[in-house]
Formats: structure tokens, sequence, C-alpha cells
């Protein structure tokens, strides 16, 4: 998989009145994952969707299903949204108290595990587990809601997410999330990023099938990383 880029649209950013048909217009334009925001109102000051969504999506595509978890207590969510078709599983370290567990807890239920650090959250969680991972996600927004700008220091922890499977050879996804545009795709893919989540990028454009291309050639021009 080296230099492989996926494209995560967030439906957080579609309009839910024709959620179906946003969805086939982005599959169309070559999206990768579909990326699921789920806020429970607690975590982030945002509440979003449940096990109901993913199930509903799971009948549009047999693409991944990329899961966000910003709730607390992730472990409650494990087996529902297992259950629903969720394919990545992604928390975050502040939101449970046994982390590894639930890290192993996610794969047994036959879903890729992920964590995901804020911006103001220690690296340190990621490197006590980082052979546990299948996804690390950083964060280049604090979570809670869409159509955020990408925070310049983002670029640096992904790099040294970069540095930190490269160091321990870690089959794992690195991805980014928040403000990701045709603007800011470019410089997170150089810092080492290979997975790409951007809700109003996409779907706030007037052809999300043609952004989710041009978000991909942007990411190509580039260049990044060999991963
Ligand atoms: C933010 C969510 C993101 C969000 C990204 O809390 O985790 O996935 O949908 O939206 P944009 O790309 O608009 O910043
Ligand atoms: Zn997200």
């Amino acid at each position: 998989m080296k230099n492989e880029i996926r494209i995560a649209p967030s439906i957080l950013s579609a309009d839910l009145v024709r959620l179906a048909e946003q969805v086939e217009q982005v599959l169309a334009g070559g999206a990768d994952w579909l990326h699921v925001d789920v806020m429970d109102g607690r975590f982030v000051p945002n509440l979003t969707f449940g096990a109901g969504m993913i199930a509903a999506l799971r009948k549009l595509t047999d693409k991944p299903i990329d899961v966000h978890l910003m709730v607390v207590e992730p472990e409650q969510y494990i087996e529902p949204f297992a259950a629903a078709g969720a394919s990545v599983f992604t928390f975050h370290p502040e939101a449970t108290i046994h982390v590894q567990r639930q890290l192993d807890a996610v794969k047994q239920r036959g879903m890729m595990a992920g964590l995901a650090l804020n911006p103001g959250t220690p690296f340190t969680y990621a490197e006590e587990v980082v052979k546990d991972l299948d996804l690390l996600l950083i964060m280049s927004v604090n979570p809670g809601f869409g159509g955020q700008s990408y925070l310049p220091a983002a670029t640096e922890k992904i790099q040294r997410a970069r540095a930190l499977l490269t160091a321990h050879r870690a089959r794992c996804f690195l991805e980014v999330d928040g403000g990701i545009s045709r603007q800011t795709i470019g410089a997170a893919h150089q810092a080492g990023a290979d997975t790409f989540v951007a809700g109003n990028a996409v779907f706030g454009s007037a052809d999300p099938a043609r952004e989710v291309q041009e978000l991909r050639r942007r990411c190509r021009d580039a260049g990044g990383v060999p991963v």
C-alpha cells in the first residue's frame, strides 16, 4: 500500500434529506471510505448519529464505514456498531479508562481499531499502544462540528505520528480529520497522512463527486512520504 491515499467524506456535512443521493455522488467520485461522526453531547457539545445510521449506510455500500466516536465510554458501542456493519471503530483515549482493553475488544468484534488524538491530547497515548492500532487519527480541529479551519499545529503532530509508525513498522492507517480542503490536504499528506476525512470541502461544494477527485489529485500532486 505504498503511497496509497484514502479519501473519506464525512456525512456530517451531507444534506441529510438527500443522504442516499449524496453518498452515491461521493462513491461515484471514488470515495474510499465513508466517515461517520458519532457525537453524544457529552464528549463534544453536539449530538449526531448512532447504530441506525451505520446500518442504513451499510445498505448503500460495501465500502468501509469509518466510524469516529466522540463519546464517553465508547465501549458501550462496540457490539451494536459491529452488528450494524462498522468497519473502523475510532475512539478518543480520554473517553475510556482502559484504552488498550477497548482496542482489543474492537478487534475481537472484527473491526479495525483506531485511536483519535485531539489537538491538546498528549502524543504519549499513541506511543503506549502503537502496536495495538489499526488506525491513528490526528485531529486537526477540536472535534464537535464540521466546517472549522485546519489548525496548522496538526502538521507537526502528523509528522511525529508518521515517525512513530515507521519506527515500529506498524501496519496502521494515519488519518487526519478537520478542515481538510484543496488548500490543506497537500501539507497533511507531505507530513505523512494517508487517509483524509473531508466534510465541508466535499458536501459544501456544488459537485461532491468532482471534489473527491480533486482532493485526491491535489494529494497526489503534493506527494507524500513513503508509507
Ligand atoms: C469534527 C469531525 C469531522 C468533521 C470534519 O468534529 O470529527 O469528521 O466532519 O468536517 P470538516 O471537513 O468540514 O472539517
Ligand atoms: Zn470525524
